[in-house]
């Protein structure tokens, strides 16, 4: 049986095993995800551990996801991009590191919420490794312009700088904001802080949601509810992280075996537990 698993600390409550499990039993792949809580000082040894004991891939969740980057000997344009990697596959001498959650975000308001990103008019709140995580496949989806508004102005710009020859690319207009005294209207606004986990309410006025526009949490659960309220109190449509979370395993299940797993069916099975 190959082995698979998520990393992280905490991750208890991650869904990443149900999930796989799903991609496996439906696709018809014989493996096994498991998961593994791993000390702050540990991830280093513990991937060491886990490729000795045959492992050939894993996921990163919090707080890893820059060590996972760092420590690989393979970098992904993407992964390299965010500097942190949610996929990490292991092959002979070789530790490969990706990073899906931007496709996966990408995928679920395209595909999943049937919404368009192409001439858009994007606001991303955040610049932490959730947002740096998602900046690359955003551009690549050829919005006409991305906002990144951060509490904290000085890593705002850092991510942007990094992303501007892709943008240039692509077409895309780099803007960076000040959170306090944000304007304007926006098609779609991604939140990709913790403030919601944290109960500190959304940090941007209401009034850059364009009435019929896209507002998307990467949080999902309890912790969206707070953005998803205020979104549909604006006239925008909500949207929470659930979709991005089962696409971005979709993505890193493709790389892993090659076969692409049904998201819609198992996204739907999910919120239905969920309930
Ligand atoms: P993550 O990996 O989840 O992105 P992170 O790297 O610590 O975590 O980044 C958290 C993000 O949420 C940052 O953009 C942070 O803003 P700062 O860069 O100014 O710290 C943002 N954030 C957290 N709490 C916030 C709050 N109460 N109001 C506004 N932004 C907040």
């Amino acid at each position: 049986l190959d082995l698979y698993c998520v990393m992280g600390n905490p991750v208890a409550h991650s869904r990443s095993p149900w999930i796989h499990a799903r991609f496996a039993e439906l696709t018809g792949q014989a493996m096994h995800y498991g998961r593994r809580h791993i000390e702050l000082d540990d991830f280093a040894l513990a991937v060491q551990t886990f490729i000795q004991e045959g492992g050939r891939g894993c996921n990163i969740t919090v707080p890893f996801k820059f060590e996972a980057a760092a420590l690989a000997t393979h970098t992904s344009e993407r992964a390299s991009l965010a500097q942190a990697s949610n996929t990490l596959t292991f092959q002979p001498g070789q530790i490969l590191a990706d990073n899906t959650d931007g496709a996966g975000l990408v995928d679920d308001i395209q595909q999943g919420a049937g919404f368009d990103l192409q001439g858009r008019r994007l606001l991303l709140i955040g610049a932490g490794g959730a947002a740096a995580g998602v900046l690359g496949p955003l551009i690549l989806a050829r919005p006409a312009s991305i906002t990144v508004a951060n509490r904290t102005l000085p890593k705002a710009t850092a991510l942007v700088e990094r992303h501007a020859a892709l943008a240039t690319l692509q077409e895309t207009e780099l803007l960076t904001h000040d959170l306090r005294g944000l304007q304007g209207s926006f098609d779609v606004v991604i939140n990709a802080t913790m403030s919601s986990l944290s109960g500190a309410g959304v940090p941007v006025a209401g009034s850059t949601l364009r009435p019929g526009g896209l507002a998307y949490d990467m949080m999902y659960g309890p912790a969206a509810q707070g953005f998803m309220t205020w979104a549909r109190e604006h006239g925008a449509l909500p949207r929470d992280g659930l979709g991005m979370l089962v696409r971005q395993a979709a993505e890193s299940f493709l790389i892993w075996r090659g076969v692409r797993p049904p998201a819609q069916q198992v996204l739907a099975e999910l919120r239905a537990v969920m309930q």
